[in-house]
């Protein structure tokens, strides 16, 4: 069984949303033995639901999150998953710091080169920004998920 972890750093806003969005889209594509996990860089949000906000705008997407919880990235999900998405490149250098050799250094990716490859572009973080941050991640995440589901289903 292949496994996927998304990561951001507090794993309330997007890495719950990146989980949430790709479980819905493995269900609708009829995938059920894709282990979807999140986690956060930091320990500030270790054991909280995802912020109202994530929580809000996956729910007009018709996904539920809300029963999801914080917890941190830690080493040992180097060898609990296949491949690590990080959001951005200070999430890539936190969990790369992390990393105990070279098989672990190549499970980490960013997660929107699923879609745009070699480009390197962030989902960029919504936390102290408006609102429709969250929508903004919401469609970015949601395209990388697209080409997620697309290279699942080749593989079988
Ligand atoms: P996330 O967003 O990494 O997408 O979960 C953030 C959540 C909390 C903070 C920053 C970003 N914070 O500074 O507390």
């Amino acid at each position: 069984m292949k496994s996927i972890l998304m990561v951001c750093l507090g794993n309330i806003c997007r890495s719950p949303l990146a989980e949430g969005i790709l479980r819905h889209k493995l269900l609708d594509a009829g995938i059920l033995d894709l282990k979807v996990d999140s986690a956060g860089t930091s320990n500030n949000h270790i054991g909280q639901h995802p912020d109202s906000r994530s929580i809000k705008n996956a729910l007009s997407h018709g996904i539920d999150i809300s029963k999801l919880r914080a917890r941190q990235f830690s080493v040992a999900d180097f060898d609990s998953f296949d491949l690590i998405y990080v959001m951005d490149s200070s999430n890539y250098k936190d969990v790369l710091a992390l990393a105990r050799n070279d098989s672990d250094k190549r499970k980490v990716e960013l997660l929107l080169n699923v879609k745009w490859t070699g480009k390197n572009i962030a989902v960029p973080d919504p936390y102290y920004g408006a609102g429709d941050g969250f929508e903004t991640v919401f469609r970015l995440v949601e395209q990388a998920c697209d080409e997620i589901v697309k290279a699942v289903k080749s593989d079988i």
